[in-house]
């Protein structure tokens, strides 16, 4: 039994990876397995959200009682993000979004044939950053969390992504090595300043990050 703090709130996250495609076969992706979000998903349910997770493709089963919605772009998942955040009193970005699209994606498959593809590359849109846009505009609702995997000098540079995002809290890792693993080590990132939580099982600092998400929405 876990405590109900979230009960009455609306929880949307996102999780997993995109998939940017280069023609109907290939595509442009990374290595997240979606683990940290979906554990994060199912400790919202637990604590009585009402949960909606924006997933990319990945191998995992939705956690009972939350609504899943299958993307698999980062245009894709914005789409589906805006069209649910004014009903949403938290926002969590866990989803580890390609950095970059094809300009326009082969309609049929690419033939080796025909030499090295000249593949142009733009950016993807931010999902996290445009959704604190859009709640410091429209009085701070949702609640915006996200998430930061460094290689090194884990809090300069989460503190500096949480102010350069414009998001109250935000959680970090020192990864990539994370990815795929069951057990993480997470620091936590407010205007408090830095609280870290102990090295554990992900759904373990899933029902942590909940918990101090509700104390902040006090
Ligand atoms: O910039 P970086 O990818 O390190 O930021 C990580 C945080 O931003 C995560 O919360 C991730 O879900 C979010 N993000 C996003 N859209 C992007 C890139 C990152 O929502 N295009």
């Amino acid at each position: 039994f876990q405590p109900q703090v979230l009960a009455g709130r609306r929880v949307l996250l996102t999780a997993g990876p995109t998939y940017e495609p280069i023609d109907p076969v290939r595509g442009i992706t990374n290595l997240s397995s979606g683990k940290m979000g979906y554990a994060i998903a199912r400790a919202a349910r637990e604590a009585g959200a009402e949960v909606t997770l924006v997933s990319g493709p990945t191998a995992l089963a939705c956690p009972t009682g939350v609504a899943r919605i299958d993307v698999r772009s980062a245009t894709q998942m914005l789409d589906a993000v805006m069209a649910r955040v004014d009903a949403s009193d938290v926002f969590i970005g866990v989803a580890a979004v390609a950095d970059w699209r094809v300009v326009s994606a082969a309609k049929g498959k690419l033939k080796k044939e025909d030499g090295l593809p000249k593949l142009d590359l733009e950016p993807n849109p931010d999902i996290l950053a445009t959704v604190a846009r859009h709640a410091q505009s429209s009085g701070h609702k949702p609640y915006c969390v996200g998430f930061a995997a460094e290689s090194d000098n884990l809090d300069a540079h989460a503190e500096a992504k949480r102010l350069r995002k414009g998001v109250p809290l935000l959680a970090g890792n020192l990864g990539p090595q994370t990815f795929g693993q069951d057990d993480n080590e997470l620091a936590l990132y407010d205007d408090r300043g830095i609280t870290r939580l102990p090295r554990a099982d992900k759904l373990m600092l899933a029902r942590l990050l909940i918990r101090a998400i509700a104390e902040r929405l006090q």
